[in-house]
């Protein structure tokens, strides 16, 4: 679909004072995360929200790149102006794919698990990615840019051969083609509330929810950065949103980096 009738056709599906207003919406671009960025640092207010059809760079954490072809996943960065000190931003993350999880399941049906530090995934297998970026000084955050990668249309074998095994999309779990305007307009109505929350409620009540859809609390997970490796026991989340790992010698350590993965 072409980038300004999907535009339109979001504008519609989503309240006059949602998040998503302005949408910019393209055609491609390398990175909409990189976009994103650079509109935060003109002053773009929050809610601000950066989409494209395609993204010819697409970036995913740990230096990884994001698969994203042409009008089959809803890639997009909100930008966001949290009164969070650094410390907090690992709660971003936390928060975002609580929030994509649920809006997932409201359009959806689909009940997808949650894996640290934010990826959400069905049988196993990834749905979809959040790379949450951020710029401040002095001990404030000026702005967040909170990239979400979600497959909706591809088949198995739209993925290089890689992540055959690895990913899966919406329409492989459902079996059927998804809409993917009312499924950005429904994220997008999540993604607001729960921020509404977070910021009224505190972390507590994010975080026990995404607990109850994390799947390897409790069990041995490995963690990976880079070429490290560490492995240990899952036990909880943390207050800034760090995995709290329980390591052999029974120390419990805080984790704030790092991708776990269910041994
Ligand atoms: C991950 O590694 O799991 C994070 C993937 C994040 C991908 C999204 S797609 C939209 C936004 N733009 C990017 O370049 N990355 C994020």
């Amino acid at each position: 679909m072409a980038a300004e009738r999907f535009r339109d056709k979001i504008e519609k599906l989503i309240p006059a004072d949602g998040w998503g207003r302005p949408l910019l919406w393209y055609a491609s671009v390398g990175s909409t995360n990189d976009v994103a960025l650079n509109l935060a640092r003109q002053g773009f207010r929050e809610g601000t929200v950066v989409g494209a059809e395609e993204q010819t760079k697409g970036r995913g954490r740990g230096d990884r790149g994001w698969f994203s072809p042409r009008g089959t996943g809803l890639w997009f960065s909100l930008i966001l102006r949290p009164s969070l000190p650094p410390p907090y931003l690992g709660r971003i993350g936390l928060w975002t794919s609580l929030a994509v999880l649920e809006g997932v399941r409201a359009t959806t049906g689909i009940d997808a698990d949650l894996s640290w530090p934010n990826d959400i995934l069905v049988r196993g297998r990834k749905l979809a990615g959040i790379l949450a970026e951020s710029s401040g000084a002095a001990g404030a955050v000026e702005y967040v840019v909170v990239g979400v990668g979600l497959n909706v249309n591809q088949d198995t074998a739209d993925f290089p051969a890689r992540l055959q095994t690895v990913a899966t999309s919406l329409k492989e779990e459902v079996g059927k083609e998804l809409d993917r305007a009312p499924l950005l307009a429904n994220l997008l109505l999540h993604l607001r509330e729960s921020y509404s929350a977070h910021s009224s409620n505190g972390f507590s009540d994010i975080a026990q929810h995404w607990k109850a859809h994390a799947g390897l609390l409790g069990k041995r997970v490995e963690i990976r950065w880079g070429t490290d490796r560490l492995t240990g026991q899952a036990a909880d989340i943390g207050q800034d949103g760090e995995l709290l790992l329980r390591v052999p010698s029974g120390v419990l350590r805080k984790i704030a980096w790092g991708q776990a993965s269910i041994l």
